[in-house]
């Protein structure tokens, strides 16, 4: 395909886990890839390095652009500059706990950012194709499981406040404007690039340390927590699919399986020939104010209408994450 004729999208957060597979899973499709990056005190954006070295890609096919959510003037100047045919929206602070101590950032970038976003977009000569990336989170308690489409929202921390907003006004804009916008209800997806103080790297990192003898205890939380853990690489197929439809719609996008911590707690150390239960302390520092429970998803909808299946069992990936950790810590012992 001529780099001319080959589709254009537009990624926020593309240094984040699911911007890098994005990125990579779109550009072994062909597209031209634009990415928003921050301005930041370090260059490392280890998650895209593998692109960054490849001169066939970067500044050819991979062009990063410095903008922040918060900066509206410059976002809309690259959307009108780079006319992407699709564009995925994954920038915010996604971490649910910190979302406690840094509420005002968090719900301005993750609701108000979306909404700047949508009105850029509106306002753009052809408008392009909308993946936001909304969250389980949304759900907060609820009290069927598991949860689809048309499950009742009732949000429990501020990140999912404003996910539910940003939700909201996506399909509002959807139907006010007839924006191709959609929502992926994400529930949690994991993977070796996944943030180090997310549960699943954090246990895994810790297990591969301890095994290494760089580390004695780990420390972590809530141990009975249940969460619907996937794989990242096979959520970032699933926007795309999403945004392959002929009409714009929302799609959970899960496994249907619960899993406890104590049951990733095991899974880790198993990998590494360790018992868990010598080398796990709970600490009430990382207990949250209020706790989303009872998270799992039903991606019926996204099976038949888009054919998506998760290609991992949550061992296979906590085996693969773990493994991962080991190599990486074993270099640089
Ligand atoms: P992540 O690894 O934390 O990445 C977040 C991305 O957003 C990073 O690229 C980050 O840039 C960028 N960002 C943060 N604040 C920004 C700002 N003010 N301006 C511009 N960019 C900003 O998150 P992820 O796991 O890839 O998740 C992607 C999206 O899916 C998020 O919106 C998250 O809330 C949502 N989601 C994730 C999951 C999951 O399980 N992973 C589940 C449901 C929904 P820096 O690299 O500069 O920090
Ligand atoms: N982070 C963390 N650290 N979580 C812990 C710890 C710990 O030491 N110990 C127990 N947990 C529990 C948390 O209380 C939570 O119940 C569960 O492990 C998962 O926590 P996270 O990995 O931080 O993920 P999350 O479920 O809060 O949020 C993720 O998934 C959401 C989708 O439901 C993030 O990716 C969000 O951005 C995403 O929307």
């Amino acid at each position: 395909m001529s780099l001319s004729a080959a589709p254009v999208a537009f990624i926020t957060g593309i240094t984040g886990q699911d911007g890098s597979y994005l990125a990579d899973f779109l550009l072994e499709k062909g597209y031209v890839v634009h990415g928003v990056v921050r301005r930041t005190s370090s260059l490392d954006r280890s998650r895209l390095g593998h692109l960054y070295t490849d001169p066939e890609i970067h500044n050819r096919r991979l062009f990063l652009h410095y903008a922040d959510l918060d900066d509206p003037t410059t976002l809309r100047r690259i959307l009108f500059k780079t006319a992407p045919d699709e564009v995925y929206h994954l920038a915010g602070q996604s971490h649910v706990g910190l979302s406690f101590e840094i509420a005002e950032s968090t719900c301005d970038l993750t609701a108000m950012g979306t909404l700047r976003l949508l009105e850029m977009i509106r306002d753009l000569p052809k408008p392009p194709r909308l993946f936001h990336a909304s969250s389980s989170e949304l759900f907060g308690k609820p009290t069927v499981a598991p949860q689809t489409e048309a499950t009742p929202w009732q949000p429990v921390s501020p990140y999912g406040a404003a996910k539910a907003f940003a939700t909201r006004i996506v399909t509002i804009y959807r139907d006010a404007y007839r924006l191709h916008a959609c929502n992926g209800i994400l529930f949690n997806h994991e993977s070796p690039r996944r943030g180090e103080n997310f549960v699943t790297r954090k246990v895994c990192r810790g297990a591969a340390a301890i095994k290494l003898g760089l580390q004695d205890k780990l420390t972590l939380g809530n141990l009975d927590a249940l969460r619907d853990w996937g794989y990242a690489p096979d959520t970032v197929r699933g926007m795309w699919l999403t945004l392959q439809q002929p009409e714009a719609d929302d799609y959970v996008f899960a496994t249907g399986q619960l899993h406890s911590v104590r049951d990733l707690a095991a899974q880790a150390f198993a990998a590494v020939g360790l018992d868990w239960e010598a080398h796990v302390e709970v600490n009430a520092a990382f207990l949250r104010p209020t706790e989303a429970a009872n998270l799992v998803g039903d991606p019926t909808k996204a099976r038949t209408r888009l054919g998506w299946t998760p290609s991992r069992t949550f061992e296979e990936m906590i085996a693969e994450m773990t493994r991962a950790e080991y190599d990486a810590l074993s270099k640089s012992k």
